[in-house]
């Protein structure tokens, strides 16, 4: 099958939104520290990008889930594959996604860090596809919405490939 990818949303939009964001969760967070977990792999491009435009103190850790799904959907049985290494006990939490789809993954991880008793919770993703919610999530910061399509690049990957473009592309399989 050939794979092509076509830019969706090019790297200094991306940038650009980006900036946005980190300066909106500055003065959100002012006079806190915000403790960003990210969730492997796909959010460690917009996690990094995020971190560089905020200017108040951030700390890190990264949580590894496994959906038992296929390549393009999840299946909503969420398993840990990774969990943190610190408590997130009176913390100012900051969940940073990659892509929110049908909403299984986050509802169920939501839940879990709701559980741990931080002081806040909020969520971060870089993209949303309302259009395929089946389970409701609060999301907090959103880069872009987008149609029903499927994206790789800036940590999005197609098979664990792509993950490293600059841009966020359309991936056409034909
Ligand atoms: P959800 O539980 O259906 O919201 O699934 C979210 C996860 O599905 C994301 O963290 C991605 O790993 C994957 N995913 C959903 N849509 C896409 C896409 O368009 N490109 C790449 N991965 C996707
Ligand atoms: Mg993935």
């Amino acid at each position: 099958m050939a794979e092509e990818v076509s830019v969706l949303v090019a790297e200094e939009d991306v940038q650009e939104r980006i900036r946005a964001l980190g300066e909106q969760i500055s003065k959100d967070y002012e006079g806190k520290t915000v403790h960003i977990i990210g969730v492997l792999k796909g959010a460690c491009y917009f996690m990094c990008a995020l971190a560089r435009y905020i200017s108040v103190p951030v700390t890190f850790d990264f949580m590894s889930v496994s959906s038992y799904g296929d390549d393009t959907k999840s299946s909503g049985i969420v398993r840990i594959v990774k969990d943190l290494d610190e408590p997130l006990t009176g913390k100012d939490v900051l969940i940073v996604e990659d892509i929110i789809d049908s909403g299984r993954t986050l509802s169920h991880l939501m839940e879990l860090m709701k559980g741990r008793k931080p002081a806040s919770l909020k969520l971060a993703t870089l993209l949303d596809k309302p259009d395929r919610r089946v389970t409701e999530v609060n999301v907090d910061y959103t880069g872009f919405e987008i149609e029903d399509v499927f994206v790789v690049g800036f940590g999005l990957d197609y098979q664990q490939r792509y993950r490293n473009l600059p841009f966020i592309g359309i991936m056409n399989l034909s």
